[in-house]
């Protein structure tokens, strides 16, 4: 007994873990969700052509790039005010989506579930405040991500596709936080929006019928409330993430994050 004992030694914990790794990467689940390419299919034959598609169709591989130039990965080069951005806009979304478990978009509600929030939901003032602090911060951080790219001459060919998408990405950040401006139907969410669609009604030509189409009438009430909201948490957030995905795919295709100048 001890003979055989000797001939086979126990197993080790790394020999049973490299085991276990080995079964699970064998199995049949991990390779229909993990195996290369399996998010975006293009057959998979191991050839270097092949594995180049494998990597180019893959959202998963995307993410991260093989490579990454060492003054990228530098916070003094970047500030990191891209990621920043991003990272608010996850953080709005997460902290959005809590906000409309307890929102009504009515003028009679509307005012109203805010102040219960506040008051009687669990972390619900918390969560507010940072969904409207974080909205603020949006803003400068995109706008100081401007400044970076400005001042670094990143917009300068190859990049120049990707600053008019900054653009649009600005433009759009500005349109999420207006809308959602009134969405607390206060005193102040009012006016401003008076005097923000009233400026509007001053642009030549369809000035008036932009302005009528924003309130949704003649004058701010109910309607405006209702489309602000629509475009607030579905047509903005939507069309942001479009043109974010087309942001970071021009990055990667742009040759990276830009050098020093
Ligand atoms: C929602 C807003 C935005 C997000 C989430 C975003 C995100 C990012 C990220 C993560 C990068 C990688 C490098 C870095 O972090 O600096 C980047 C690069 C870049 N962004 Fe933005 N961005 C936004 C708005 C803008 C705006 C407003 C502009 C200009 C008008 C712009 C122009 C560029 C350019 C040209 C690059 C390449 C810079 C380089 O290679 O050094 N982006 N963006």
């Amino acid at each position: 007994m001890a003979k055989i004992l000797e001939e086979t030694p126990r197993p080790t914990v790394k020999d049973r873990l490299d085991k276990t790794v080995e079964a699970v990467h064998g199995s049949q689940a991990w390779n229909s969700i993990f195996r290369p390419g399996s998010i975006f299919r293009k057959g998979y034959t191991d050839s270097p052509r092949n594995r180049s598609y494998v990597i180019m169709n893959s959202v998963i591989y995307h993410l991260h790039p093989v490579k990454v130039k060492r003054h990228a990965v530098k916070v003094s080069y970047t500030l990191c005010l891209g990621g920043l951005s991003f990272f608010l806009f996850i953080l709005l979304t997460v902290t959005g989506i809590f906000l409309m478990f307890f929102y009504r978009p009515t003028d009679v509600q509307a005012w109203n579930d805010i102040s219960n929030l506040q008051t009687s939901v669990t972390f619900g003032l918390l969560v507010r405040n940072m969904h409207r602090w974080g909205a603020h911060l949006m803003v400068l951080t995109v706008f100081l991500h401007m400044a970076r790219v400005f001042y670094h001459g990143a917009y300068k060919p190859p990049r120049e596709f990707n600053w008019v998408i900054g653009v649009i990405l600005l433009t759009l950040t500005l349109l999420l936080s207006f809308t959602g401006y009134l969405l607390p139907w206060d005193q102040l969410a009012l006016w401003a929006v008076t005097v923000g669609t009233n400026m509007m009604g001053y642009s030549p030509v369809i000035g008036s019928q932009v302005r009528f189409v924003l309130l949704g009438g003649k004058e701010i009430g109910g309607d405006t409330l209702l489309r602000w909201y629509v475009l607030h948490v579905l047509f903005f957030p939507f069309v942001i993430v479009i043109f974010m995905a087309i942001h970071f795919w021009r990055v990667r295709k742009d040759g990276g994050i830009s050098g020093p100048l």
